[in-house]
This record gives structure tokens, sequence and C-alpha cells, in this order.
């Protein structure tokens, strides 16, 4: 614990140009397996404690959140079998995140924990009973990414035939939203009262319903989990299409975005600030953070080899590459010849549908076979590739031309080793900076998201 004067002055030691830091945790532990340095985790996976350690490690780096990563299904998308998902673990096994995420409060005390939930799984009230829960248990920390899914698979374990359109997703992730905030509000502050002489524990004229009936779904309310420290827990949101923007710029306190490369970024931020202010907010009150997945070593020369490495590694592994796109697309491409131009090819999906942008504006007319060991659906919007001198000054430069407000970190091998790399090696480098958090100045996830 450090000393509070401390903290005052590490505080003060903060540079005009901060942003800030968040993680990505996508899959099960089990998914590390092989990656050196993981120990028993093929048998200790059940119980996630490497999450623990990582989440551990954050909050010494003052990371602002973790963001679980979540989907409700087991890929198909390759020839229409689900054997090389189960084979390499590709998404699979997937715990439910919002358990997950309690165990993470448990041996944290100013991390934010975002579970991801999505719409047509959890039914709003159902929703906003855990996240306010989730709210309570960690005084303060608790987030939801909101997304509306993606695969038809999943649709199909909750009885449906298939997801409805993409567009419509968003206007029912709209009435969805507004029951779930309602429901957060149906608790006026003091409405917990606890007098031991009087007898009365909760005032009921300040708590209510809301009533609310639309057109896809309706509730009732109040909430019976009670009122969340936060009162809104924090909402973070990932729209690519311009459905998806339009969404995010009115709901969302954070957005995860993966625009690639520095100009799309700023762009991505500027469009985003341009629709909060037309729907009536200060672009202040909401943080994009950029998807970045550095390679960090002890030298330069190290981090390029690994890069490297990598890169033999996806030429090896283009049939792992087509299905995990798949996956995220609902397409099934292990017809198609390796040789044949994108550009002859006739795409489209209901599924993420900015991905598969991406990635048709990327390969232009290459062949399928170059244009996916070039594409990373989970890769970084810039590269970073360093030791932590370099790739922290690196950052640091992506951040002034962008604008801000921040990056958030995936590593597709995560261990304790390689996550050191970047709590206690990347991390200190951009302190020492002045460009992010050395202590945190408050308990709860969305006063540190708006510290600056
Ligand atoms: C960093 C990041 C994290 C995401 N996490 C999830 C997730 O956990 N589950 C999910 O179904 N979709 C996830 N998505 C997909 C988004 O919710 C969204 O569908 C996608 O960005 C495409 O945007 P669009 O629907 O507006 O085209 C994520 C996207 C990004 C960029």
């Amino acid at each position: 614990m450090r000393a509070p004067w401390l903290v005052d002055s590490l505080k003060g030691a903060m540079s005009a140009e901060h942003f800030h830091l968040a993680w990505f945790l996508q899959g099960s532990s089990i998914q590390a397996w092989r990656a050196p340095w993981t120990g028993n985790i093929s048998e200790e996976w059940m119980v996630p404690t490497l999450f623990l350690d990582l989440v551990r490690a954050m909050e010494r780096a003052c990371f602002d959140y973790i963001l679980i990563e979540d989907s409700i299904y087991v890929g198909q998308n390759w020839k229409n079998s689900r054997e090389i998902f189960l084979k390499n673990g590709m998404s699979i096994p997937r715990q439910e995140p919002s358990v997950v995420a309690t165990m993470m409060a448990a041996v944290t005390s100013r991390l934010g924990i975002v579970p991801t939930l999505s719409t047509f799984a959890y039914h709003p009230y159902l929703c906003a009973r855990i996240l306010s829960t989730l709210d309570q248990v960690s005084t303060g920390r608790a987030g939801w990414n909101m997304v509306t899914g993606s695969s038809d698979l999943s649709a199909m374990n909750f009885g449906m035939d298939a997801l409805p359109p993409h567009d419509q997703r968003y206007e029912m992730a709209e009435e969805y939203v507004e029951i779930v905030k309602r429901l957060f509000g149906s608790w006026e502050p003091g409405a917990i009262v606890a007098d031991r002489e009087s007898g009365v524990l909760i005032d009921h004229t300040k708590v209510h319903t809301i009533d609310f009936k639309g057109k896809y779904y309706s509730s009732r309310g109040p909430l019976n989990s009670g009122p969340a420290p936060q009162g809104q827990p924090v909402i973070a949101q990932a729209g690519g299409s311009d459905k998806g923007r339009g969404f995010a710029a009115k709901y969302a306190d954070t957005i995860v975005a993966h625009p690639k490369g520095v100009d799309a970024m700023k762009q991505y931020r500027e469009d985003i600030r341009t629709r909060m202010v037309q729907a009536g907010r200060n672009p202040e009150s909401c943080k994009v953070l950029f998807l970045i997945s550095p390679i960090v070593a002890e030298s330069n020369e190290e981090a390029r080899a690994k890069a490297d490495q990598r890169a033999v590694a996806a030429e090896k592994n283009i049939d792992v590459r087509l299905a995990q796109f798949g996956w995220s697309t609902n397409l099934d491409l292990s017809d198609i010849d390796l040789d044949t131009p994108v550009g002859q090819l006739e795409l489209s999906t209901n599924g993420h549908q900015s991905s598969l942008a991406q990635f048709l504006k990327r390969a232009g007319n290459k062949s399928l076979r170059d244009a996916i060991i070039g594409h990373n659906s989970n890769g970084g919007t810039v590269d970073l590739v360093g030791d932590p001198d370099s790739v922290a000054g690196r950052m640091r430069e992506v951040m002034q031309e962008v604008g801000g407000d921040g990056f958030l970190l995936n590593l597709p091998d995560v261990s304790r080793r390689s996550v050191a790399t970047i709590t206690d090696g990347l991390v200190p480098e951009l302190q020492q900076r002045g460009l992010v958090r050395r202590a945190y100045a408050h308990e709860h996830l969305r006063d540190n998201l708006l510290e600056f």
C-alpha cells in the first residue's frame, strides 16, 4: 500500500497528454495451454487462477478496466464441422463472464470489471440485476460490454432460427438499454434508510416501477437487487458500422474500437465525438480506447524475432485463420480456392459487418491466401513491436496524433510472463513519461474514466 503523500505526488506528476489503459480478455484461461510459461493451466483453468493473477497485475499497473469478451456458441464455420474449433480451442471453452467477473472483483479493489452480456441472451431485467449486483460486490467498479451478438449459431442456442438482421439488432438494443438504465434509476438516492429506531429499512416512496412497454421488450420494475453504487454502471460498446457508431455515441461511456492505422483511428474518434454532440452529449464523457497487441521484449531484436515467428505461424495455419475469420463473420470459406482474388468473391454478412468491410478493403485484389495471412481480426490498430522504451515512445506519438483517449490491450498468448512484459515492462515506461496513472484517484470505475 502506498503512503498517501506519495499517491498525491504521483498524481501531480501526470502530464497533460495522459491516456487510459484497459485490457481485452478473450477466451478461457485454458486457451493459453500451449504457450510457454503457463504452468499447469490445462488442469487449473476451471478455477481461473491465471486470470486472477492477470487482474492483480493490471491493478498494480493501474489499468482502468478489464473487458471480458464473450460469445455463446461453438463454432461450426469451417467445413460445416466443429472439429477445427474444438481441436484448437478456438473460442471454446467459454465460461459465463459475470461469474468470472465476480471472482475478479473479489481479488481487486480499484480495477473496473466489465463483462460482456449479449442482448439476445439475457433479458434486460436479468442484465440490470447482474450488473447492479456486480457493482455492489465490487463497490462501484462494474461495467457492461453491450453487444448484440453476431452468430446465428448462438441464436439457435436460445431457440431462435437466426439473429435478427444487423440494423434491427441495434434498434432492439436501444429499447434494451433504455430498460436497463431505467431499472438502475428505479432506486432514488437515499432510498435505503436503515433507521433502527423507526424500523424502516427502505423508504418505499423512493423505489419505483418503470412500466416500460416496448416493441421488443417490456419490464415492470423496480429492480429487486437494490441500487448500484455508481448509480448507472459504466456502458462499454464497440460499434463499427454506421448504426453501431450511432448507438455507441448515444449510450457508451467507453468505446472499444479497432480501425486500422492512425488516420482511421483519428477519423473514428472525431466521428464519435461529432455524433455525441449531435446526441446532446459532452464528448469528454466517453473514452475511446483503441485495440493494440504490442509485442514487447527485452530488446528490439528479440521483439522483432517474436513478430517474425508469429508471421511464419500465420502462413502455416491458413485454415485456422480462415475458420476464425468465418467464426466472427458467419461465413464458411472452406470451399473457396485459396488462389481466388478476394475482389472476385461476393461476401456479405449479418455478423460483424465492420470486420468484413475492413478485411475486404485491405485485401483489395489479393488472393484469399495472402489476404488472410495479412489479416488478424483481433490484431491491433497500429503495430507495436520493440523494447519497452520504443513501444512506449510510439504509443505516445500515436495518441498525440489521434487526440486520445487510450488503448485496449490484447495479447494472443496470455501467460503470467507475457502479462508481465506489459504490466511490469511497458507500463512503468509509460508512467515515467507521465502518460498513464501511477495511482488510482477514485474508487468508482466511472470516476477513474472521467479523471482525465
Ligand atoms: C474490442 C472489441 C471487443 C468486442 N467484444 C465483443 C464480444 O465480447 N462479443 C461480441 O459478440 N462482439 C464483440 N465485439 C463486436 C462488436 O460488438 C460489434 O459487433 C463489432 O465491432 C462490429 O460492429 P457493427 O456491429 O457495428 O458492425 C467486439 C468488438 C471489438 C472491436
